[in-house]
């Protein structure tokens, strides 16, 4: 699981390379000639909105595209919201507004996210963890987080498929399948275990059908399928974000957090979702711990120097001598380069007992 995490967010570099979708279907983003959508950046987002080089009704008619093309193969998508168009339109329309002096607008207004399926939208749209049981049943009103979403401009653009209940509808599932949505493919490697749960909102990202998406965590259900699709993902401390209408497993473990393609994309998403909530208590202690103005004063280029990393190898990390092994040795180089002091080879005592479900408590948890 730690090697999960750090390669992932060590897959900035790597995520970058790989060109294996071709542009031929880009038919319908018509005036936004200048704008490259690959791998877009919300940065690169805004900057082209506010020179008047893109709008949200092309970004987001960009990535309709792209999911009726892609989802076919890849089966990360479960539904796209019915009014993600309108959305758009009133995101372009509150930022010509905004150009005539009222107010400034926040880093995600008028960006498309996709939610995961477990995630509650009130709207046109099922809520559904993936099963066919829920299909067509009513949330009574939208998740704290999409709440958030809402309010700071964001286009809902649909909801991405996960491993079904969260993995839990049978020991013996594959990850990243559900009833609704079939097997979810890694896009950089369609052999390859896409990982779970939060599976469709990684391989959403990584295929350029979205900006950023939210997945949920329990127990590795955003390091993992970010790690193996190769973007960027954590999971925040329990109560930084709310749970209130999201489907969860333990109240003790679960967090909802952000999948990018940037650290400086999850961090703006991270900005916007988090926050005390009334409706779910764990929210009240980890909201002391929110820092004012947020946590994009930390996106710094000398944020690693003076700080102190353990690497803990053992059992994480793959053999020495393997690719993966190389690179992840090349990106400790990185780190020490900016500054940082790394404490290598770490040992954590009773690390078998700790990663046991059955012996460390977790499974009566869960
Ligand atoms: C939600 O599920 C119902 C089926 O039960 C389906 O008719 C409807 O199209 C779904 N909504 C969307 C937006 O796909």
């Amino acid at each position: 699981m730690a090697t999960a995490t750090m390669t992932s967010l060590f897959s900035l570099s790597l995520s970058v390379g790989i060109a294996l979708l071709s542009l031929s279907f880009l038919t319908t983003a018509v005036s936004a000639s200048e704008f490259t959508f690959q791998e877009a950046t919300i940065e690169s987002i805004q900057l082209a909105f506010a020179q008047n080089r893109l709008t949200s009704r092309q970004l987001v008619g960009f990535y309709l595209d792209r999911i009726q093309t892609l989802n076919p193969s890849l089966r990360c998508v479960l539904e796209v919201n019915p009014d993600a168009l309108a959305q758009a339109d009133e995101a372009d329309l509150l930022r010509a507004e905004a150009r005539g002096g009222k107010g400034t607008l926040g880093n995600l207004h008028g960006i498309p996210v996709l939610l995961k399926d477990s995630i509650g939208t009130d709207d046109k749209m099922n809520t559904s963890a993936g099963s066919y049981a829920l299909l067509g049943a009513r949330v009574p009103r939208d998740a704290f987080v999409v709440e958030r979403l809402r309010s700071a401009g964001a286009v809902i653009l649909g909801k991405a498929s996960m491993s079904e209940w969260y993995s839990l509808r049978s020991w013996e599932m594959p990850r990243g399948w559900c009833a609704r949505g079939g097997q979810g493919v890694n896009p950089y490697v369609k052999s390859e275990n896409p990982c779970g749960s939060s599976t469709g909102s990684a391989i959403a990202v990584a295929a350029n059908m979205v900006t950023v998406s939210l997945g949920t965590e329990t127990d590795s259900s955003i390091i993992c399928p970010t790690d193996h699709n190769s973007v960027v993902g954590f999971k925040p401390t329990v109560g930084l974000t709310s749970r209130a209408g999201v489907m969860l497993v333990s109240p003790g473990q679960d967090s909802i957090g952000p999948i990018s393609r940037t650290v400086s994309d999850a961090v703006y998403v991270l900005d916007v979702i988090v926050g005390l909530d009334p409706r779910d208590e764990a929210t009240g202690e980890a909201a002391k711990f929110i820092p004012m103005g947020g946590y994009k004063q930390f996106l710094r280029e000398d944020g690693l120097k003076g700080k102190r990393l353990g690497i803990v190898r053992n059992p994480f990390s793959d053999s020495r001598g393997s690719t993966a092994a190389s690179i992840f040795d090349q990106h400790l180089v990185t780190f020490r380069n900016y500054g940082a002091t790394l404490v290598d080879n770490l040992e954590i005592e009773n690390i078998d007992i700790i990663l046991n479900p059955s012996k460390n408590g977790e499974m009566g948890v869960l």
